[in-house]
């Protein structure tokens, strides 16, 4: 029986090594949260071929349903720790001030890629800040130690996620992980959506990537130019 177990759980890492070594094969991807992101990153990924659950509070509402049939190819909603259960892959599309808390309470991670588009913003005397020591990707990777965080998608408008032609230039995602085969696999997605992927190294420099979005931002917000840049590596 024990020999069974451990049988069961090398063959379930195998698995997972053949998926991430095999990129183009369609995964089940949760999609926690309904919001802006969510609706950018779901059909863009259904697109690809793979098969999109939402974990939403309320799976129920006209809204989620009607995304779910936005997003077609077989999608569904439910509830966020049963849309995590279901993937290998999951993508936390909630507010950033809340993700630990959110993480917390969808089960258990270990071995899943979890794409981490959040930012963790706070007003604080009329500018946002980051309210983070560290980042929103290092502290999930912490608490999930077993799953493979890659920061992704935190740094453009989801927009320009949807319509990347728009920023009329190539535009460049930095991905953040420790995890170098989850990181082409998050690379082969964001590929998918008509972006460029540009690993940028371990999971500590997640925190520049979100310091990133806090220059972008209150450029864009605190001078009331409306002005916005966009990140495209320049390979000399
Ligand atoms: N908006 C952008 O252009 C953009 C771009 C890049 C990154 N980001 C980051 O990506 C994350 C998601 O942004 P978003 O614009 O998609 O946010 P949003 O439109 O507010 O959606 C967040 C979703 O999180 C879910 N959620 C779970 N618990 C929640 C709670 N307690 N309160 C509110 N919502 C809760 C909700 O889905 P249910 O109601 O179905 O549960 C909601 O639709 C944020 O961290 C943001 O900083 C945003």
């Amino acid at each position: 029986m024990k020999n069974c177990a451990s049988l069961t759980r090398i063959l379930i890492f195998a698995m997972a090594i053949v998926a991430m070594a095999n990129p183009a094969a369609a995964e089940t991807i949760a999609v926690i949260g309904t919001g802006d992101v969510a609706t950018a990153l779901g059909p863009a990924f259904a697109a690809q071929g793979h098969t999109i659950v939402y974990g939403s509070r309320d799976p129920s509402r006209a809204s989620v349903e009607e995304l779910v049939a936005v997003t077609g190819d077989g999608a569904s909603a439910t509830t966020p720790a049963a849309a995590a259960a279901s993937a290998d892959i999951v993508v936390l599309a909630v507010p950033g001030l809340l993700v630990e808390e959110i993480v917390r309470s969808l089960g258990d991670l270990s071995g899943k890629i979890i794409i981490d588009p959040t930012n963790p913003l706070q007003q604080s005397s009329g500018a946002l800040t980051h309210a983070v020591e560290t980042s929103n990707a290092a502290i999930i990777q912490n608490v999930v130690p077993e799953a493979h965080v890659v920061k992704a998608f935190n740094t453009l408008n989801w927009r320009t996620m949807v319509d990347p032609a728009s920023a009329g230039g190539p535009v460049s995602i930095p991905l953040a992980g420790n995890n170098a085969d989850a990181k082409k696999v998050v690379a082969k997605l964001v590929e998918g959506m008509g972006l460029e992927a540009i690993d940028v190294g371990g999971i500590e420099n997640a925190h520049w990537v979100e310091g990133m979005l806090m220059l972008w931002i209150n450029n864009r917000y605190g001078n009331d130019t409306r002005q916005s840049f966009d990140f495209h590596l320049r390979k000399n």
